[in-house]
């Protein structure tokens, strides 16, 4: 097993890429703690690992606030004794809207989870990671919406180049002179409950986004093995890294 021994913090773990990364890591041997603002997506999730054999515990946590993500990471180290590994995945859509209709509302709110919301529980668990010897691993799940000017609107494309910003900087920084590695991933379409956020989708947004042509659809488990790739030892020469997992959507 590629995690055995480890701790691993997965955010938005509820519900699509999240919950296949948590379950893969726990077959995996890790010590998943279940984060998300669903009580109810958390408990479920928690029941499967468990009744598979996994270890896990749940605990509900809004990365937008940071007393729910220093509660996220305290009881990590409390149930577990240490933190490993940290996957930044929650992260919200904004109806493909652009600039000139974002509201304040919708900006601050797509940038609180979506960026905010990783530099905060980074922040947190870079604390203990750097106590460690052994150092740790943080993965943020970010889009190819992080390395392109469309496939969202203007706060989501913000926020995920804003994440692939983020994880350059720490690699270079935490990686580099430390023990600390940082990478991210950049999914394309993948089959998840996020489709079913987009209730109004802006028909310019819809414009610009017909023009990349359309996505393969990927599966969250494909997703969760190139996560297992990035917080295994199979990776530990992989820092600052920015994966895309797309089916080639982006190569043309
Ligand atoms: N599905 C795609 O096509 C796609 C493509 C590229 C990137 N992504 C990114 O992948 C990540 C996971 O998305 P998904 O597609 O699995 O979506 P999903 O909607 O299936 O799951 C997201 C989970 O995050 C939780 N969540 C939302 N806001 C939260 C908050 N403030 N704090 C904690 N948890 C919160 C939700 O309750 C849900 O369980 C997101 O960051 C998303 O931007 C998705």
């Amino acid at each position: 097993m590629k995690l055995s021994g480890r701790t691993a913090i997965v955010t938005g773990a509820g519900s699509g890429m999240g919950k296949a990364i948590a379950t893969l890591y726990a077959q995996e041997g890790a010590k998943v703690v279940v984060a998300d603002v669903n009580h109810e997506a958390i408990e479920s999730v928690v029941s499967e690992i468990k009744n598979s054999g996994g270890q896990a515990i749940g605990v509900v946590a809004n990365v937008a606030k940071q007393e729910d993500v220093d509660n996220m990471v305290n009881t990590a180290v409390e149930e577990f004794g240490s933190l490993d590994i940290l996957v930044n995945n929650a992260g919200i859509m904004d109806n493909f809207t652009p600039v000139g209709d974002v509201s304040d509302e919708l900006w601050e709110r797509v940038i609180a989870v979506n960026l905010t919301g990783p530099f905060k529980a980074a922040r947190a668990a870079i604390k203990v990671m750097e106590e460690q010897e052994k150092g740790g691993v943080i993965i943020n799940n970010a889009s190819v919406g992080g390395l392109f000017g469309v496939r969202g609107g203007a706060p989501y494309i913000a926020s995920k180049h804003g994440l692939v910003g983020l994880t350059k900087n720490m690699a270079a920084t935490y990686g580099m002179h430390g023990n600390i590695r940082v990478n991210a991933i950049a999914p394309g379409g993948v089959n998840t409950n996020i489709q079913s956020t987009i209730t109004a989708p802006h028909e310019l947004g819809l414009k610009a986004i017909a023009n990349t042509g359309t996505a393969p659809t990927g599966e969250p488990i494909q997703i969760a093995r190139v996560a297992l790739f990035l917080a295994s030892d199979d990776s530990d020469f992989v820092n600052g890294d920015v994966i895309k997992v797309d089916g080639g959507w982006t190569a043309g």
